[in-house]
């Protein structure tokens, strides 16, 4: 026994410099630049740990405020929203709010325009494709989103697509929605970018609390004259295969007549759903990104409106000299966006998102319940003999809902282990930066939107859940699904709330010390090692392996920083249920306030 606590204290206890009786070294610490490299390493697997898990607690609070919104009644104006209803007209639309009113004139940077004040473009809303910014898009109704179709170009799953609505004034983040549905224009030709226009449907409405509002549409096909100037807005390139804008940039174009246009475009242009507006000298335009934003003309009045005309559509090269930019005419289109958002919620085919948030009954009901009456009108019988094959149409088309649902979580997960532990491309960054001040380690572009969270108070993540909106909470007995789905919301909020927890600005990752027991060396070339790390300013030590040549400890790395993670997380959950049984555990990991040494120091 007595022996055994000396060799625990040997072990624990081994002097920074300690040799063996032959001089050799007994233990080595990596150095600091490496601990410094391994940190930032870790800084950003925790910062994409704490995306992912902010993002599935916030999907499954959108499904809950979805149900709720469903059981309401659907197409029931909400009593707080006076402004959002579908369809879109009658009502305000267009209004500016006064202090962003003021549009670059012919200078700065889209390309040449400016920076606009926060919330200067309430209808202005961002795309995403599996979070990743795409395009612009333009809110026209509480649920629709008027944008550009070739943004959907070999993407149309709706479930890989969310929609960041307009920030507030003060900066307020901006919500993000998920898409319910995409509906191209089916005359849309991706070789001549005609007709190019989507309609989006949200998957919860937009609410009158938050800063988005709708455009007006236009209600005529007559347009403002040539020579108007018009308001161009978006995040996208600042130039030509330039960067992408940080923050939302606006310019002034006046609009172009269609000979002017054909001239200065050729044969591409096509006037009777494409118009022109920019400057022919060049240096003011839209650029990529643009897309599916909004050109908007102000309406005089005594209260002035901003009325859409264009969705920015394409352009030869940006702001080149005598190449303006052409954008898809919205007024010409204005029959098909009625007819769209007016239709009724059974004359479609019930989308992916519809039937997975869905609970099949075990027996095909004698009436066919949304979402699958849409499949009662397909078949001839009468309704009654038609009700089980409607069912049994969209009990399938679910199935397939749910492989593709499948297959997108797979994809998000190697994504995501890619992004944190990405053997190579991972390493390829960790490993030069072995040898050089971690100051020189370059990783991926930060992208603002990416870190735009959807609820107030969640940039410092923490449980500081979405704080169900009055309407949100709703009856769960009169409510069925909803139960469940607030199960599933706690469930995850348990199981993320170690990462959550932890606010913004502490989230980082800070291995201290890493020392590796050189008594012993395994087949692969790994040496015992102890590690301190720490987060949020908590500390952990556990023990691992660890490489000292160049290859094998770039091999070991990532497994310092899974294991580190797993630690982290592992301490949290114990903290939290103080007698859950972790006896399984392998690791030898202890928890510190920052302060107390580690064990060996
Ligand atoms: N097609 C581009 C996009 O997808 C928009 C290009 C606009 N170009 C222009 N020169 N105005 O974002």
């Amino acid at each position: 026994m007595l022996l055994a606590v000396l060799l625990l204290l040997l072990l624990l206890l081994p002097p920074p410099d300690a040799r063996s009786a032959h001089g050799h070294p007994l233990y080595m610490r990596l150095p600091p630049s490496t601990l410094q490299a391994l940190s930032a390493q870790g800084t950003k697997a925790l910062q994409a740990a704490q995306r992912s898990a902010q993002w599935a607690v916030n999907l499954a609070a959108m499904e809950i405020q979805h149900r709720v919104h469903e059981c309401q009644g659907p197409g029931r104006p909400r009593p707080q929203d006076p402004l959002f209803r579908d369809p879109p007209e009658p009502g305000p639309c267009g209004e500016r709010r006064p202090g962003t009113v003021n549009v670059t004139q012919a200078h700065g940077r889209i390309v040449g325009g400016s920076a606009a004040p926060p919330g200067a473009w309430p209808w202005l809303v961002r795309l995403q494709l599996s979070r990743q910014p795409l395009c612009g898009g333009v809110l026209v109704a509480a649920t629709w989103v008027l944008t550009a179709a070739h943004c959907f170009a070999g993407a149309s799953n709706e479930l890989l697509w969310t929609v960041t609505l307009a920030e507030g004034p003060r900066g307020e983040p901006a919500e993000e929605v998920p898409v319910n549905r995409i509906l191209p224009h089916p005359k849309f030709d991706p070789r001549t970018f005609r007709n190019d226009l989507a309609l989006v449907q949200l998957w919860t409405p937009v609410s009158l609390a938050g800063a988005a509002r709708p455009v007006c549409l236009p209600q005529e096909p007559r347009e403002p004259p040539t020579g108007t100037a018009c308001a161009i807005a978006g995040w996208g390139a600042l130039f030509e295969d330039g960067p992408e804008a940080e923050a939302v940039r606006e310019a002034r174009v006046p609009l172009l007549s269609a000979d002017t246009c054909r001239r200065a475009l050729g044969p591409g242009l096509s006037p009777s759903t494409m118009l022109c507006a920019g400057y022919l000298a060049g240096g003011i335009d839209s650029c990529q990104g643009d897309s599916g934003g909004p050109l908007t003309c102000s309406e005089p009045g005594p209260r002035p409106r901003e009325v859409l005309y264009g969705v920015t559509s394409w352009g030869d090269g940006c702001g080149e000299p005598g190449k303006p930019g052409v954008y898809t005419r919205v007024a010409v289109f204005k029959d098909w966006l009625q007819e769209q958002m007016n239709a009724a919620p059974t004359s479609r085919e019930p989308s992916c998102r519809e039937l997975l948030a869905w609970d099949p009954p075990e027996e095909p009901r004698a009436d066919t319940a949304p979402p699958c009456a849409f499949y009662a009108h397909l078949c001839p019988g009468p309704e009654g003999a038609c009700a089980p094959l409607a069912h049994q149409q969209c009990v399938q088309r679910r199935r397939r809902c749910e492989l593709r649902s499948l297959a997108h979580t797979l994809l998000e997960l190697l994504r995501g282990a890619q992004e944190l532990f990405g053997p190579r491309p991972g390493m390829r960054r960790l490993a030069p930066a072995l040898a050089r001040p971690a100051t020189s380690l370059r990783g991926p572009r930060r992208h603002p939107a990416r870190e735009q969270l959807l609820h107030p108070g969640s940039r410092a993540a923490g449980m500081q859940l979405p704080k169900p909106r009055p309407e949100q909470r709703g009856d769960a007995h009169g409510c069925p699904g909803l139960e469940p789905l607030r199960q599933k919301l706690a469930t995850l909020q348990d199981a993320h709330a170690w990462i959550l927890q932890v606010p913004l600005e502490r989230l980082a990752m800070d291995f201290q010390e890493v020392l590796a027991d050189l008594g012993s060396k395994t087949i692969t070339g790994l040496f015992p090692a102890w590690v301190r790390a720490g987060l949020g300013g908590r500390y952990v030590v556990f023990s691992s392996l660890v490489g000292l040549e160049p290859a094998t400890l770039a091999l070991s790395l990532p497994r310092l920083l899974v294991q580190a993670l797993q630690t982290f997380r592992l301490t949290a959950q114990a903290e939290a249920e103080p007698t859950g049984a972790r006896m399984g555990m392998r690791q030898d990991w202890r928890l510190g306030e920052k302060g107390k040494d580690p064990p060996h120091s």
